[in-house]
């Protein structure tokens, strides 16, 4: 990646942030220049300036990836910004690699010392080149940022900035174990400003401002006021009580300081971030009124996704949910998948993008941000015998995890993102390499899965999550659901073996076969002699996530799932039509009940609004996902448990059977070639539409219904095929724009 830079530090300590600095010429000679390219990267983050000017809008470079093995490289074309004399900046933040990571308050997980690289290429009208690097020759000293933390916040002084800098020594760095490769998926970037929507004072007398909407990123201010003070923002998702809720952050203090130089300022943190609707700001010069008339707006960021699929319905608090799973995918989707973005924690928990990755990859283009992932899986996976850890990046395998979630193995569901997020990328983009890049993977967690195997084929044994966050389970105590973790964990193997047998099948990986076939079966025989009672037409562990997982993963044969459907929609029935599943179970209950002829109850549970369900959120306001079915208990106090995010996209993938259902638009082959066609209408909506933007081009389903007719029109690309099922409908449809009209009778099961 790099020839000849070197990777350098400051020499001795520098009082916060430091700026790298290095100066040169162009070669003289050799005409006119055609082409500069900038790469760079570091240890930290770093945020590069040729002759005072960024040199993209590109934030958190490199991001976080498994760091031991891997650190990325940002490439830019530099041309416009080269002068015959150029001077190159580089400032570095803690950012993953030095600060603080997870709940147990660890720090420089992956080293004390922050470092830089950087190399030029300078290509001239002649011919010429001309190479440019970081070395031993560079200066340092602090720039304005005088603290930084993603958790904590960023503290910045602008007094800093008119001072004639105090030059000191760099010191190159001999790291011959730092290995740099290019970026595989997208930067990070702002994508948005939101304006001020309202302020006021709270109960208590502070200046409270509302952006609208929960988003991840920054308050960008500007500022004038005595030299020396300081305005503070603290952040928060919700309030409580009038004031920022600000306990379930955990330890992560969020909170941001501006130290003003006595003129007009600007400011952005751009070494942090934050998860927010709400910012408690104090010492801005004027208070409240000013406030009012101007200076603060938020900047929403996230990696630089092409937004590929739509849903809208004649519902308008159903349009509200899927915008919530949106606006949660882009505050999760910063650089890597996370769990949430604002406590003490924002880690690439493997669980949460193993259910939610078929939604991501329709609302967005997320092939190369999730192949990139990948890489940092399959290189975790490799260090530690096959095991996918619970995070990825594995900060946990350095800073250890709670005694309850020990010792660490694989797990199920969590462990299956290796097998599951290719898959779901693949079906969307249709793009094999990440099946070849991830194959091994997944062989490797296949075979040590099938080592933890009980003798009865059942995976019983060992520490699961299970279907955490089961509605019943208390708030202290989330593992605690009504579903078998055996089975659970029998399930997904089950599921991860048939996928991968699919896999190597496409990839002619004919060796393999066999040896995935046999522990599929194996697997289906053990689930089935051990869970399924076909006398009583039950299964043994009666409750709704079971029924949904042995459904929608085919563990039973055609009559079995047709009792298993009915067992299933009673449960349903009886909960009241709400929610009773956990993260293991909820992504697959309304698939369940629809693929068995139970349209109708899945329905009901799709449109509930009492508390669990998906909708209740929406009508306490919610502009994103929440960890919890009541983050936000319907009394308006924030939920006693010690995780509370009100950003969390897991439970959001229920928008996939939006899309694919309801809306009626479902991949039969990868990248979407040939679709079914088949909406889904349920009482209490009108019209659905949904589209997708395939690498074919855009395809686009939407539906009305008057009475029993229902009214359909269907845009198909040139080079996908379609399969229409409505009603009496069943057709094959190429490109162009289709429209046709059936009865439509919801009991029947396709
Ligand atoms: C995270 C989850 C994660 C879980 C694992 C939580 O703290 O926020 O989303 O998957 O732990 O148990």
């Amino acid at each position: 990646m790099f020839t000849t830079a070197r990777l350098i530090s400051p020499a001795t300590p520098v009082d916060g942030a430091p700026t790298l600095v290095g100066r040169f010429a162009l070669d003289p000679g050799h005409g006119a220049l055609v082409r500069a390219t900038l790469r760079y990267s570091a240890l930290g983050i770093v945020e590069a300036a040729l002759n005072g000017a960024r040199v993209s809008d590109d934030l958190l470079t490199p991001g976080w990836s498994s760091y031991e093995w891997r650190v990325r490289v940002a490439e830019t074309d530099v041309t416009a910004l080269v002068e015959a004399e150029s001077t190159l900046e580089l400032t570095l933040g803690n950012g993953w690699y030095r600060g603080s990571l997870t709940w147990m308050g660890a720090t420089g997980v992956y080293g004390d010392r922050l470092a830089a690289i950087a190399e030029v290429d300078l290509v001239f009208t002649d011919g010429h080149k001309q190479v440019w690097a970081s070395d031993a020759s560079w200066s340092v000293h602090a720039a304005d940022t005088v603290k930084d933390d993603l958790y904590h916040g960023q503290t910045i002084d602008a007094r800093r900035r008119g001072a004639a800098p105090v030059a000191a020594e760099v010191e190159v760095i001999d790291a011959p174990s730092v290995h740099f490769e290019p970026y595989i998926g997208p930067s990070v970037a702002p994508v948005e400003t939101l304006p001020v929507r309202d302020a006021w004072l709270s109960p208590a007398g502070r200046v409270i401002v509302d952006f609208g909407e929960n988003l991840v990123g920054w308050v960008r201010a500007e500022v004038a006021g005595p030299a020396g003070s300081t305005v503070t923002l603290r952040h928060a998702e919700v309030l409580e009580r009038g004031e920022i809720g600000i306990r379930p952050l955990r330890s992560a203090r969020a909170t941001d300081r501006f130290v003003l130089s006595g003129s007009a300022d600007v400011f952005e943190p751009r070494f942090t971030f934050h998860g927010f609707r709400y910012v408690e700001v104090d010492g801005w010069p004027g208070g409240l009124d000013a406030v009012r008339r101007g200076g603060l707006e938020a900047v929403r960021i996230s990696s630089r996704l092409r937004r590929t699929g739509t849903f809208s319905s004649s519902d308008p608090l159903l349009n509200q949910l899927h915008e919530n799973v949106v606006n949660s995918t882009l505050g999760n989707f910063v650089d890597l998948p996370t769990d949430c973005p604002q406590r003490d924690e924002r880690l690439g928990w493997t669980g949460d993008i193993a259910v939610f990755a078929p939604t991501s990859a329709y609302l967005f283009d997320v092939d190369d941000f999730l192949r990139d992932w990948l890489r940092d899986v399959s290189v975790e996976q490799q260090h530690q015998g096959g095991v996918v850890p619970y995070v990825v990046p594995d900060v946990l395998k350095y800073v250890g995890v709670p005694q309850d979630i020990t010792p660490v193995d694989s797990t199920a569901v969590w462990s299956d993102a290796i097998v599951w997020v290719p898959w779901a990328v693949w079906m969307a983009s249709g793009d094999v390499r990440v099946l070849s890049e991830n194959v091994e993977g997944m062989l490797s967690h296949l075979r040590h899965v099938s080592s933890l195997v009980s003798e009865s084929g059942l995976w019983d044994r060992g520490f699961q999550f299970g279907d955490w966050l089961d509605p019943d389970a208390p708030p202290e105590d989330p593992a605690a659901a009504k579903a078998d973790r055996g089975l659970v964990a029998t399930a997904c193997l089950y599921r991860s073996a048939d996928l991968a047998v699919r896999v190597v099948e496409v990839l002619g990986r004919w060796d393999v076969r066999s040896e995935l076939e046999h522990l599929r079966d194996a697997t289906r025989r053990a689930f089935r002699e051990a869970y399924v009672d076909p006398g009583e037409q039950r299964l043994r562990n009666h409750c709704e996530t079971s029924y949904a997982l042995a459904i929608a993963f085919g563990l039973l044969d055609d009559e079995e799932r047709s009792w298993a459907g009915d067992r299933l929609a009673e449960l349903v029935e009886a909960s009241g039509h709400r929610i009773s599943t956990g993260f293991a179970g909820t992504p697959y209950v309304l698939d369940a009940l629809s693929g068995t002829g139970h349209l109708d109850t899945a329905g009901r549970l799709l449109l509930q609004r009492e508390c669990p369900s998906w909708l209740y959120p929406v009508t306490m306001g919610a502009t994103t996902i929440w960890e919890r079915w009541d983050s936000m208990l319907p009394n308006g106090t924030i939920n006693p448990g010690e995780m509370t995010s009100f950003n969390h996209y897991a439970l959001g993938a229920v928008a996939d059977w939006m899309h694919r259902e309801l809306a009626g638009l479902a991949p039969l082959e990868p990248g979407y070639s040939r679709v079914r066609v088949a909406p889904r209408p349920i009482d209490g909506i009108d019209d659905a539409s949904t589209s997708y933007d395939s690498v074919h081009g855009r395809i686009a389903v939407a539906w009305r219904r008057e009475g029993a007719t229902v009214h359909l029109e269907v845009t198909v690309p040139p080079g996908v095929v379609a399969e229409v099922r409505l009603g009496e409908v069943d057709a094959e449809i190429g490109a162009g724009v289709h429209r046709l009209s059936a009865e439509f009778a919801p009991t029947v099961a396709v």
